[in-house]
């Protein structure tokens, strides 16, 4: 009789705390250095880093073995907003003489980074990280205009693909032999599964893009959207 009076009290008590928890409804967290305001839309002027910058650095430089919060080659993280202000690799005053900027345009081979084979950054990219830094190399982020109803490969698919993937699924030597870089590869991917798979987090596939967050769940449906209408070349 007192063990089901406990065992009563014990269950009201661990009820009462976990509804307890359950209040107030998980709070937005507070803007800080992992948590930047996103409630902002997106201006076509600014460079924001979680939405551009964050993407190239860690498809291109921040990858096992090179420039991730593990390896940190040359005391270099490039993994976080933290880890990149803190490696010295930034100059907001004048971004063409900065560490990072030397190195993805460097005309030596032996220097440029990302080191061959891998492919260098586009010079879209390159401008990015430039107007970002001179813009103050904030931890910014904007709503992007995503919008479901966009799926075409030319007009959602691949625009996502060359920023959150390509650069680990492209060059000489990709990341788990796969390449993302053109339409026949992309759909190769997208028939056999493994693409929405991979960016849904689905049972069975590895979590893509590989070490990162989850992309967002508009350009998850874009994709599936895309897969779903066939993949078309459109
Ligand atoms: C930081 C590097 C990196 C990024 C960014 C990245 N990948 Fe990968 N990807 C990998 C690695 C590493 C593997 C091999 C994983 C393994 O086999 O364990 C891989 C494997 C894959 C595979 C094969 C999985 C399988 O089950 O055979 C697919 C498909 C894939 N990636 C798609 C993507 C897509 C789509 C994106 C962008 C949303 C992406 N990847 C972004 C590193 C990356």
């Amino acid at each position: 009789m007192k063990k089901t009076v406990f065992g009563f009290l014990l269950l009201g008590g661990l009820s009462f705390l976990s509804s307890c928890r359950h209040q107030p409804e998980n709070p937005p967290p507070p803007p800080g250095p992992t948590n930047p305001p996103v409630s902002n839309a997106c201006h076509p002027d600014t460079v924001y880093f979680v939405n551009t910058i964050l993407p190239i650095l860690s498809s291109n430089c921040a990858l096992s073995g090179c420039h991730d919060a593990n390896t940190m080659q040359d005391g270099i993280n490039l993994s976080s907003y933290a880890g990149i202000m803190s490696s010295g690799v930034i100059k907001i005053s004048d971004p063409w003489d900065s560490d990072l900027l030397k190195a993805v345009t460097d005309n030596d081979p032996n220097d440029i980074m990302p080191p061959p084979p891998a492919n260098p950054l586009t010079p879209q990219q390159i401008n990015a990280l430039y107007t970002w830094m001179s813009q103050g190399a904030q931890n910014n982020a904007c709503q992007s205009a995503c919008d479901t109803t966009v799926f075409t490969f030319s007009g959602a698919v691949s625009p996502i693909i060359q920023s959150r993937c390509e650069g680990c699924h492209s060059g000489g030597n990709p990341q788990g032999g796969i390449l993302l870089t053109n339409y026949d590869q992309i759909k190769v991917q997208a028939l056999n599964g493994k693409l929405f798979g991979t960016v849904s987090h689905a049972n069975g596939f590895v979590p893509m893009p590989f070490g990162g967050n989850k992309i967002p769940d508009c350009e998850i449906t874009q994709i599936k959207k895309w897969i779903d209408n066939g993949a078309l070349n459109n």
